[in-house]
């Protein structure tokens, strides 16, 4: 089966290695999700997953967002409330799913993935020479 989402590095890299890596497991966590949807896997299953893009999606944000403390990102506040929505609808999700009011839909590993997508293709490209400027590989 075909990934949903394949890595495109001239599209979605935003040039500094450590950042690019975290992107890339993102990447993976919902391509893992599409595929196990579209085997049919079990509540479980999925339930599984989607926890681990939101500890991951936390953790990475985490890092960005340290770096601009860090070093003082002017752009940090828009930066850090499209995060903060993004956790927020994605918790939201999660938690309809874990009471059986939602079910996984292709419209919403979409939206993860336009989400991801757009957010590394635009904001998170605003930080590249900046973050690099401080020495961040
Ligand atoms: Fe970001």
């Amino acid at each position: 089966m075909a990934a949903l989402i394949q890595w495109d590095n001239a599209k979605y890299s935003v040039k500094i290695n450590s950042i690019d890596e975290q992107h890339k497991k993102l990447v993976a966590l919902i391509n893992q999700l599409f595929e196990a949807m579209s085997k049919g896997e079990a509540h479980e299953q999925l339930s599984a997953i989607i926890q681990e893009l939101i500890k991951y999606t936390e953790t990475h944000f985490g890092t960005e967002e340290a770096y601009f403390k860090k070093f003082g990102y002017d752009n940090s506040a828009e930066h850090e409330n499209e995060h903060k929505k993004f956790v927020e609808q994605i918790k939201k999700f999660q938690s309809d799913f874990e009471v059986g009011s939602v079910t996984l839909s292709k419209d919403i590993i979409f939206f993860l993935k336009d989400w991801l997508i757009n957010h590394i293709c635009g904001t998170d490209q605003h930080y590249t020479d900046f973050l690099l400027s401080k020495g961040v590989k």
